[in-house]
C-alpha cells in the first residue's frame, strides 16, 4: 500500500494541483482499498487540528472519525474560536500549530488563507474547503463513481449549477483521470477560466475533455454521473434571491434526468436545498448516489491524512 502513496509525505493539499494525476489516482485507489480493508491504524499518536471558519457536519465527522480510524486524534477549532488573522497572523498560528500537531486542516473563505497556512506551517495542510476549491470532497466524489461506473477514463460526468469551489475541483480530478467533463451554468457563473484552462491542460494528458455549456439538457445527454451543489454558497446569503432566478432552469429533475443515460448515477456533495437545485423525487431515487458520497469522504480523507501524516 504504502508504494503507491510514496512521495506524498509531508505534503500539502491546498488544491487538486497539488498532486500529480498518477498521485490523485494512488489515492483513489488508497481509498477504495482502505473501505475494502475497513482499514485501521498508521498514525498512531498524530494529532490533526481542525480550523473551521464555516460550518460543517460532512467535513468535521468525517475526519474527525478518520483520525481516530488512523489511530491518531484530532482537535475541533469552532468558526472564530482563533480569529485568524485578527487575534494574530495566518503565519504565527501556522508556526505555532506546527510544534504540537502533525497535520492541520482548514476550511475558510479565501484561498489566499490556505495557501499562506501552507507556507509557513511545516507540518501538511489540508484545504476543507474554502471559496475556490473542496479537493477532499472531489476524491470522494471519484471515488462513488470508481464504485458505481469503474473505470472514470471515457464517463461522461456532467456538473450542473454554479461554478463553484465544487466544480472546481471535480472538474480538476474529472481531468486528471481522463472522464469527459461538462458543465452546464448560466452565463456569468461558469467556473473560474484560470481552472478551466489547467483541467483542459490535464485532459490533453489524459484523453479525458472539459467542455463549459449553456444548455443543461445539451450537457446532460448520455452522462454517466450528474452533480450537482447547492446555487448560493456559504459566504453569498446575500446573493440567494438573486441566484434563485438565474439558476432557476438549472434543476436537476427527472425531465432532466431522462437526457441522461438511464443508469446515471446522481451525485450532490450535500447540504442539498431539495426543490431548488435538485427535486426530492431525484435525490431519493434509484440512480442517486448521494449517501455513498457522503461516507466517502471518510474513506477518502483516511487516504489524504495517512498519505501526507505518516
Ligand atoms: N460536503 C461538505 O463539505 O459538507 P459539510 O459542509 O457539511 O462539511
Ligand atoms: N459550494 C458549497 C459547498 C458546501 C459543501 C459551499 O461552499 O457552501
Amino acid at each position: 500500500m504504502d508504494t503507491i502513496i510514496s512521495g506524498l509525505e509531508g505534503r500539502d493539499l491546498r488544491a487538486i494541483s497539488d498532486f500529480t494525476p498518477a498521485e490523485s489516482r494512488a489515492i483513489l485507489d488508497l481509498a477504495i482499498g482502505m473501505k475494502r480493508d475497513r482499514h485501521t491504524g498508521g498514525l498512531e499518536g498524530k494529532t490533526l487540528a481542525m480550523i473551521f471558519e464555516k460550518p460543517s457536519l460532512r467535513t468535521r465527522v468525517t475526519f474527525d472519525v478518520a483520525m481516530t480510524q488512523l489511530g491518531g486524534h484530532s482537535i475541533y477549532l469552532q468558526p472564530a474560536e482563533i480569529n485568524l488573522g485578527v487575534r494574530e497572523p495566518v503565519n504565527d498560528a501556522a508556526r505555532v500549530l506546527s510544534r504540537v500537531v502533525d497535520g492541520i486542516m482548514i476550511r475558510t473563505f479565501a484561498h489566499k488563507t490556505v495557501v499562506d497556512l501552507a507556507e509557513h506551517a511545516t507540518v501538511p495542510v489540508i484545504n476543507g474547503l474554502c471559496d475556490f476549491e473542496h479537493p477532499c470532497q472531489a476524491y470522494a466524489d471519484f471515488e462513488t463513481i470508481i464504485e458505481h461506473k469503474g473505470d472514470p477514463k471515457g464517463l461522461k460526468v456532467v456538473y450542473v449549477g454554479d461554478g463553484n469551489n465544487v466544480a472546481h475541483s471535480l472538474m480538476l480530478l474529472a481531468a486528471q483521470v481522463g472522464s469527459h467533463f461538462v458543465c452546464a451554468c448560466p452565463h456569468g457563473y461558469e467556473p473560474d477560466a484560470g481552472v478551466t484552462e489547467m483541467a483542459r491542460a490535464y485532459a490533453r494528458e489524459s484523453g479525458g475533455s472539459v467542455e463549459i455549456e449553456v444548455a443543461p439538457r445539451i450537457a446532460v445527454k448520455n452522462a454517466d454521473a450528474v452533480y450537482t451543489d447547492v446555487w448560493t454558497s456559504m459566504g453569498q446569503e446575500a446573493e440567494r434571491e438573486r441566484r434563485l432566478n438565474v439558476f432557476a432552469d438549472y434543476q436537476i429533475n427527472s425531465d432532466l434526468m431522462a437526457y441522461a443515460k438511464p443508469d446515471a448515477i446522481v451525485l450532490h456533495c450535500l447540504p442539498a436545498h431539495r426543490g431548488e437545485e435538485i427535486t426530492d423525487e431525484v435525490i431519493e431515487g434509484p440512480n442517486s448516489a448521494v449517501f455513498d458520497e457522503a461516507e466517502n469522504r471518510l474513506h477518502a480523507e483516511k487516504a489524504i491524512l495517512y498519505a501526507l501524516m505518516r
